[in-house]
């Protein structure tokens, strides 16, 4: 059986995560979604999550593609988790290109898959506070 895995915030999940996730299980037969935690996600990266971790979490489970889903807690864990959960394959969208190929040092396969154009969270966070402002003439 092959492994995979895939990290994320996953906030306001949208076709552009699907499509990852979508992606990302026809790489192997297991797929593994870390969910950044809302305190990870926050102190490490600067966002506040519109939906919590547990939720975001049933939102994932939900998804035919995924198998699992667990907290990411920190940048290192990805070292571990590699071994802890046997996986073959790491993945992320390739706005992360690059980034985390030193992972190979531990025996995965390393995949940037294509970011889905023109969606993003962020996207749709600002084009929502547009509409509630009325600033939306687009
Ligand atoms: N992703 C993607 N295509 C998009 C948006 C996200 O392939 N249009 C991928 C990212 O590359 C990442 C995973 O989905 O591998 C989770 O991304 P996340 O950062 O949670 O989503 P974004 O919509 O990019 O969120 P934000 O705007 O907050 O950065």
């Amino acid at each position: 059986m092959k492994r995979v895995i895939t990290y994320g915030t996953f906030d306001l999940l949208h076709y552009g995560h699907i499509n990852l996730l979508r992606r990302a299980k026809a790489l192997g037969d297991y797929l593994i979604a870390v969910a950044s935690s809302d305190e990870f996600n926050w102190s490490e990266k600067g966002k506040k999550c519109y939906f919590p971790y547990e939720q975001r979490k049933i939102l994932l489970e939900s998804i035919r593609y995924v198998d699992l889903v667990i907290p990411e807690n920190s940048w290192e864990q990805k070292r571990t988790d590699i071994h802890d959960y046997h996986i073959d394959t790491f993945v992320m969208g390739d706005d992360w290109r690059g980034k985390f190929d030193f992972l190979k040092e531990e025996g995965v396969e390393v995949v940037y898959l294509p970011r889905t154009p023109d969606i993003s969270t962020t996207a749709i966070k600002k084009r929502l506070g547009q509409q509630m402002r009325g600033t939306d003439y687009v």
